[in-house]
C-alpha cells in the first residue's frame, strides 16, 4: 500500500505517517514548511522518519507541486497540509488561510480525478460548527464557524464533497476535536501553557477560563484517520472527539498537580473567533470507523508534560 501525506512535518501529520508506516505502507510525505510556527518543530518531528527506507520526504508547495506525477500508484491520500491557528485568521493573514486550506485541496483533488483512490481523508475542524448550545455537536447539525479558519475549513471540506459527487473522488472528512500530545503545535494552549509552566513565567488566558474543549490526543486522531481511510463508502463526514469536554481551568488544575507546580495566570479578554465549548458526538465514528479514543485527559496531558521537559532540555 502506498500513502500519500499531505503537511507531514507537522503535529499530526508526522504522528500519522509513523503509524502508517508501522502498518507496512510505503509513505510519501510533503511539507512546505508554511512559517506558522519554527521550522525547528517541524525538522524534529520529520527526523524519526527520514531514516526509515519506506518513506520519502518532499519539501514543496502543494499548491505548485506536479502532482499529476507524484500520485501515480498512490492508494491512500490523507490530506493534512493547512494554515491552522484559529484567532490568526483575522485580516491580512486571510491570505495564509485562502491559499493553504482552500486552494491547495482545491488543487489536490482536481489532481485526483482520474486516479484509481482507494480514499482521501481530509483533516477537517470542530471550528465549522461555530457556537453553538446544540451540544453534543452532530454532524448533520448546522455549521456555522465564528472564524475565518472555520470558514476556511468548511470550505474545502465542501469541496471534497464536490468532487466525490461530480468527479467520484472517494473523499472522507474528518472534524477533528482540539488534538494534543507530543508535538503540539507551538500556537496551541497545552504547549504555551506547559511551556510557561516549566520556564516559571506567567500563563496568557483568554476569556474567565471556563470555556471548554472535547480534547483529542493525537493517537486517537491517527487511529481515526486510519480507520477513515479502511472504511467502505465515500462522501461522509465523521466528527473525531476525545469524549473528554474539559474547562482550561480543569486542565490547568491537572497539570499542576502532574507537574508540582503552580501557574501564574495572566487574564486577557476573551479572542474574536473563539467558541466557548466543543462537545462532539462520535455515534457516527464509532458505528462506522470503529473509532474508540483510548487516551483519558490525565494520561494524555502526562505524556505532553513529559514531551516539554524533554524538548525544553
Ligand atoms: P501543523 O501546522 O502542525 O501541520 C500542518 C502542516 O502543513 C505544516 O507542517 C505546514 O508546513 C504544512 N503546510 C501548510 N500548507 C502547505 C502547503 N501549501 N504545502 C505543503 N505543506 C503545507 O498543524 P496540525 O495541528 O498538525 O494540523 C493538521 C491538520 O489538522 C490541519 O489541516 C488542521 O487544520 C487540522 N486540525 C487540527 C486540529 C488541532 O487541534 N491540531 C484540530 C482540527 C483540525
Ligand atoms: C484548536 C486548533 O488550534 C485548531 O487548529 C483546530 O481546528 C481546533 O482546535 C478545532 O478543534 O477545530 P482551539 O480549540 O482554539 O483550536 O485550541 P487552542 O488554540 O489550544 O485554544 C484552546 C483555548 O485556550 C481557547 O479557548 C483559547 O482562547 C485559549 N488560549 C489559547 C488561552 O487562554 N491562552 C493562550 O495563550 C492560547
Amino acid at each position: 500500500m502506498k500513502s500519500f501525506i499531505t503537511g507531514v512535518a507537522g503535529f499530526i501529520g508526522s504522528h500519522l505517517a509513523q503509524k502508517l508506516l508501522g502498518l507496512g505502507h510505503q509513505v510519501v510525505g510533503m511539507d512546505k514548511f508554511l512559517n506558522n510556527y519554527p521550522a525547528d518543530f517541524k525538522k524534529r518531528n520529520l527526523a524519526e522518519l527520514t531514516s526509515q527506507a519506506n518513506f520519502l520526504f518532499l519539501e514543496q508547495d502543494l499548491v505548485r507541486a506536479d502532482l499529476a506525477a507524484l500520485l501515480q500508484g498512490v492508494d491512500y491520500i490523507f490530506h493534512l497540509a493547512a494554515q491552522p491557528g484559529v484567532r490568526s485568521s483575522w485580516g491580512a493573514e486571510f491570505s495564509q488561510y485562502t491559499e493553504n486550506n482552500i486552494m491547495a485541496t482545491q488543487v489536490l483533488l482536481e489532481a485526483c480525478k482520474n486516479l484509481p483512490l482507494r480514499k482521501l481523508v481530509y483533516a477537517s475542524s470542530s471550528s465549522v460548527y461555530g457556537d453553538t448550545d446544540d451540544l453534543p455537536m452532530r454532524e448533520e447539525g448546522m455549521t456555522r464557524p465564528v472564524s475565518p479558519y472555520g470558514v476556511s475549513k468548511l470550505a474545502a471540506e465542501h469541496l471534497c464533497y464536490l468532487y466525490w459527487k461530480g468527479y467520484g473522488v472517494p473523499t472522507v472528512a474528518l472534524r477533528f476535536f482540539t488534538v494534543y500530545g507530543p508535538r503540539q503545535r507551538p500556537d496551541m494552549f497545552f504547549h504555551i501553557f506547559m511551556r510557561a509552566l516549566r520556564r516559571g513565567e506567567p500563563v496568557p488566558l483568554f476569556d474567565d477560563g471556563e470555556q471548554s474543549r472535547d480534547f483529542t490526543f493525537c493517537s486517537d486522531i491517527v487511529d481515526g484517520l486510519v480507520g477513515a481511510a479502511f472504511c467502505p463508502g465515500a462522501g461522509e463526514v465523521f466528527n473525531l472527539g476525545g469524549g473528554t469536554e474539559a474547562s482550561l481551568l480543569t486542565v490547568i488544575g491537572m497539570v499542576e498537580k502532574i507537574a508540582g507546580r503552580s501557574a501564574n495566570l495572566q487574564r486577557h479578554d476573551r479572542q474574536k473567533g473563539d467558541v466557548r465549548r466543543t462537545q462532539a458526538s462520535t455515534e457516527r465514528a464509532r458505528s462506522q470507523l470503529g473509532f474508540r479514543p483510548r487516551v483519558g485527559l490525565e494520561e494524555g496531558l502526562t505524556m505532553q508534560w513529559e514531551w516539554i521537559q524533554s524538548i525544553e532540555g
